[in-house]
């Protein structure tokens, strides 16, 4: 995921740094280039021998320890700015302080000065540091730069403190490094709001009628976008997934408060996908107290709910595109091919519940992508692998119609 990627990890003097080990260790594993820049503090709680291990390239700490390979060559200029990306984590707050500042006096702030590259910052230290509105200020002013932060945890602190100023987990650091540096950046600049899961509609204060949606293929789109630089809106129903890193995540019940927020969502939007499975029904009244059982049959009467894709295509801004899901058991192209004109969408993702590894809770998915220009079948591939296709298909769409 990362071949040929050069990732630079800043480590400061914070009880964390022993953490950064194992972020080195996961990015080499995804065949990045691993390259280190210590602050003489950071030596205090781990070796650069254990960085120079585990990434094979020489570990720096001391401006003027550096001996260039050449004349021409000054490893600090060179490493910032032939940097993918960077990550400062732990990030101390005399290090935040001094990016902030721009001060320059150690082998890590001259680094990081000169590059160009996306920067991500984890601030963590004790939590009365961390509330410090000096240090608040410095933050500020590192996200007004640019620079983006990674928030830091709540939870036991080293100092015996509870709060915030924990290191996330390694994991989230390297997701943050992939969603910066793994993929071209093919959407940046654009808006995309993404519907997912389930609707709920309430029958009384203790059932729901629902579906069998999980959201994985709504959230694998979310993450997608997000990846190629999409500023994203994931609007989704309960599921037990966990929300993409940078994806503002919206929760939503029924399919009433699905239609408010993506159509307000979408105002704004170069590209909606209704990938949720939103009722077409709903209770005609809520009953405010359960419903208890009585002798013989139950009959529920049910409303339409608004069809949301039907509308976005309706409101169709000039340039916007305007993706749907279809999911049939019969008859499963010739629907789709109905939904794409009756609903005025751009493309409509055909999902056939009938094929072993497609539809609901599966991470896999077989799709047929339909347009006004034709039908292109994608064989069996994760969902997150879908999800690029889709947004592959989205941009050509888009190169198209400017
Ligand atoms: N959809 C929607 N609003 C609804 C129902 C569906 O926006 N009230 C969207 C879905 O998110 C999906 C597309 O419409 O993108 C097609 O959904 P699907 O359930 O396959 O079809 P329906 O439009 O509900 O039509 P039918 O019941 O005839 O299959």
């Amino acid at each position: 995921m990362l071949e040929g990627k050069k990732i630079l990890l800043g480590v400061t003097g914070g009880i964390a740094a022993y953490k950064m080990a194992n972020v080195a260790s996961m990015l080499t594993k995804l065949h990045a280039e691993v390259h280190v820049v210590m602050t003489e503090n950071a030596a205090h709680f781990i070796t650069p021998q254990t960085f120079e291990v585990l990434t094979k390239n020489k570990v720096y700490m001391d401006t003027f320890d550096e001996a260039p390979d050449d004349a021409a060559h000054v490893p600090h200029i060179s490493l910032g700015t032939g940097a993918d990306c960077i990550l400062i984590a732990p990030a101390t707050a005399n290090v935040i302080g001094k990016l902030a500042n721009g001060i320059a006096d150690d082998m890590l702030t001259t680094t990081v000065l000169p590059a160009r590259c996306p920067i991500l910052i984890c601030p963590s230290m004790n939590v009365f540091m961390l509330e410090n509105p000096i240090v608040q200020d410095n933050i500020a002013k590192l996200k007004r730069f640019g620079y983006h932060i990674i928030e830091p945890d709540e939870g036991y602190l080293a100092c015996g403190y509870d709060g915030k100023g924990k290191l996330p987990k390694e994991e989230l650091l390297v997701e943050a490094i992939l969603l910066q540096a793994a993929h071209e950046h093919d959407l940046e600049g654009k808006s995309v709001v993404v519907s997912a899961g389930p609707t709920e509609e309430p029958l009384d204060p203790i059932r729901v009628i629902t579906n069998h949606s999980s959201g994985k293929m709504g959230y694998a789109l979310a993450k997608a976008a997000a990846c190629r630089g999409a500023k994203v809106t994931l609007v989704s129903g309960p599921t037990a997934l966990e929300v993409p890193l940078g994806v503002d995540h919206r929760g939503i019940h029924t399919a009433e408060e699905m239609y408010q927020e993506v159509t307000s969502a979408a105002e704004t939007a170069d590209i909606v996908v209704m990938a949720a499975a939103v009722a077409d029904y709903t209770p005609a009244e809520v009953a405010d107290q359960k419903i208890k059982k009585k002798e013989g049959d139950l009959s529920i009467p049910l409303k339409r709910t608004k069809d949301i894709l039907l509308s976005l295509g309706e409101n169709k801004r000039k340039g916007q595109i305007i993706c749907g899901f279809s999911m049939e058991t019969e008859n499963l192209l010739e629907n789709s091919q109905a939904k794409l004109t009756k609903k005025n969408a751009d493309m409509i993702c055909a999902n056939s519940l009938t094929q072993e590894g497609a539809g609901y809770r599966v991470d896999t998915n077989i799709l047929t992508l339909i347009t006004k220009d034709g039908m292109n079948q994608l064989p069996l591939m994760s969902k997150r692998e879908a999800a690029d296709r889709i947004f592959d298909q989205i941009l050509f769409l888009m190169d198209k119609n400017a």
